[in-house]
């Protein structure tokens, strides 16, 4: 405890080598409840949380028994999916290496490449019923190339779920406030009776991130002038 009673933030020796956005990197992580509470608990990313809180509010894991889980690594949203849902098929991708899941077929690939669709859908024996995306782009530091880079991502993930979502699906995806929402916003509400944003307590409150939960998928028969 602090003189003034609340809990000591750790702070970190000062390392030969180690920039100052590393510093406050590992400082951040070391004061982070969630970062302790994944430890404990086993999953690999403080981001399950977020998953979980989403699922609470929002009732997405359960009745899903095939999911797609876009940006997978390090898998704490297919441990969450698994964990809350035993008996669901979960197929993930991602461009960094991903430690085996129970019950989770992984790809190392880049989302964006032309036969990642097949591959996902190959994984599966039926249409998914929950398509879930916490892909982001590496960002480089200018504010509105990676707004746009996070986004091309987003829309890529969108077209796949409506392509590929069995009728009453949901699609649930980071996005980054700011800009070019409104185009995604008008393509999901065309094809999801619900289209909700929300902000669990999990993510951070000075990052830019939100998501975007569709619920209720309408189905290929009213896909309309997207189908072409
Ligand atoms: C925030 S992490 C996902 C964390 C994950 N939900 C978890 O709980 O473990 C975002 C991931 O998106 C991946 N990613 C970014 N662009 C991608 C792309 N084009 N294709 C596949 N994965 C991508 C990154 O490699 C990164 O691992």
């Amino acid at each position: 405890m602090s003189r003034s009673g609340g809990p000591v933030e750790k702070r970190l020796k000062k390392a030969k080598g180690r920039t100052a956005s590393s510093t406050r990197w590992l400082t951040r992580q070391l004061n982070d409840p969630y970062v302790k509470a994944a430890r404990d608990a086993g999953w690999r990313s403080r981001a399950a949380f977020k998953l979980i809180e989403l699922d609470e509010k929002f009732g997405l894991i359960r009745g899903a028994n095939r999911v797609v889980d876009l940006g997978i690594a390090p898998g704490g949203w297919s441990q969450v999916v698994r964990k809350l849902n035993p008996r669901a098929a979960v197929v993930g991708i991602d461009l960094l290496e991903t430690d085996p899941i129970d019950g989770v077929t992984i790809f190392q690939m880049d989302f964006m490449a032309d036969e990642a669709p097949a591959a996902l859908m190959g994984a599966l024996d039926g249409a998914p019923d929950l398509v879930i995306s916490d892909m982001a782009a590496n960002t480089v530091g200018h504010k509105q190339t990676d707004h746009l880079r996070t986004m091309g991502l987003v829309e890529t993930a969108a077209d796949f779920a409506i392509q590929n979502l069995a009728p009453g699906g949901a699609f649930v995806a980071k996005v980054l406030a700011g800009g070019t929402d409104t185009d995604l916003l008008g393509l999901l509400k065309r094809h999801f009776t619900t289209v909700k944003h929300a902000k669990p307590p999990a993510s951070r409150k000075d990052s830019s991130e939100w998501y975007v939960i569709a619920q209720g998928f309408k189905g290929q028969a009213e896909r309309g002038e997207d189908a072409a």
